[in-house]
């Protein structure tokens, strides 16, 4: 239902190549998870998951441009995502970049022109421009950036990349989730619950990198160590690293225990998240 929805938050653009290159970026087979958390919220907090597809919405147009521009020769260089030609080699590079930036500037319009009161909205929009900005998601890529032929890079750097470039719209979904249904004294215990997230799902990000093949995965294999990146895996090893990941997911569920809610829906996706093979 939410994937149906999604594919008709575009209606509004001028037809063009950039809406094209955005429908088609938007629509190209991502897991949604982190509409999929602002869903769960809901649900634990005993509303319907309606309530969650504009706001599920917004966050998924940041997090596909984010990875639009992630795939730009300038930056990864990918050629596939999510089983498809990445943006740039779909239509150019040119027009990715504007679909990247029409994506991520219609999230702050479209959830304005929804139907939340003008109280959820302004909380709405400083939680998502604060996640995906030069603070939030944008300083982990940065810094991930600098990662790149770093090979001294220790665990607590790599820790803080994983953080930011990941975590962030992870918690900004949940933080999405409280505020939607005005439980936003929750905020701050679920940013820190996100990042956490973000963490350990950038670990596993880093394990499948390694370990998964193009078609599993949809999105080149080795790409990181093309790079010569440093992840958990350069230095932890695999079992390490799966490890480190499983006891983060332990605390992640514990840390659900504070929040007043059906715990339910949460515990079914993050333990999805968990088991995860893409
Ligand atoms: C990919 O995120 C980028 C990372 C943060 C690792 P997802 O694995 O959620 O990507 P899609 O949306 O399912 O393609
Ligand atoms: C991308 O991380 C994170 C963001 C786009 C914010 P990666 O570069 O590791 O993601 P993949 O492996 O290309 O999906
Ligand atoms: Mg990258
Ligand atoms: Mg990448
Ligand atoms: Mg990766």
């Amino acid at each position: 239902m939410f994937n149906e929805f999604l594919e008709n938050a575009l209606d509004g653009l001028f037809d063009c190549d950039v809406k094209n290159a955005m429908s088609y970026s938007l629509n190209a087979g991502g897991k949604r998870l982190r509409p999929k958390l602002i869903i769960a919220m809901v649900k634990g907090f005993n509303c319907d998951e309606t309530l969650a597809y504009s706001a599920g919405a917004s966050l998924e147009m940041i997090h596909t441009y984010s990875l639009i521009h992630d795939d730009l020769p300038c930056m990864d260089n990918d050629d596939y995502r999510r089983g498809k030609k990445t943006c740039h080699k779909m239509f150019n590079e040119p027009i990715a970049m504007l679909a990247g930036d029409g994506l991520l500037t219609y999230s702050f319009e479209y959830l304005l022109n929804s139907d939340y009161d003008n109280e959820q909205k302004i909380k709405c929009l400083k939680v998502l421009s604060h996640s995906c900005g030069a603070n939030g998601m944008i300083y982990g890529q940065e810094i991930d950036i600098l990662n790149e032929c770093n090979t001294n890079i220790d665990i607590t750097q790599l820790k803080k990349i994983h953080e930011y470039k990941t975590g962030k719209l992870f918690s900004c979904a949940l933080m999405l989730g409280a505020i939607i249904t005005n439980n936003d004294e929750y905020c701050d215990l679920l940013n820190e619950i996100g990042v956490l997230l973000g963490l350990a799902f950038q670990i596993q990000d880093d394990i499948l990198d390694c370990t998964s093949s193009f078609e599993v995965l949809g999105k080149a294999i080795g790409s990181d160590e093309k790079q010569n990146k440093s992840t958990y895996v350069t230095l932890l090893g695999v079992s390490d690293a799966q490890i480190l990941l499983n006891e983060i997911y332990d605390n992640i569920l514990v840390k659900f225990d504070e929040i007043n809610f059906n715990k339910r829906e949460i515990e079914i996706l993050v333990n999805q998240m968990r088991n995860r093979d893409r």
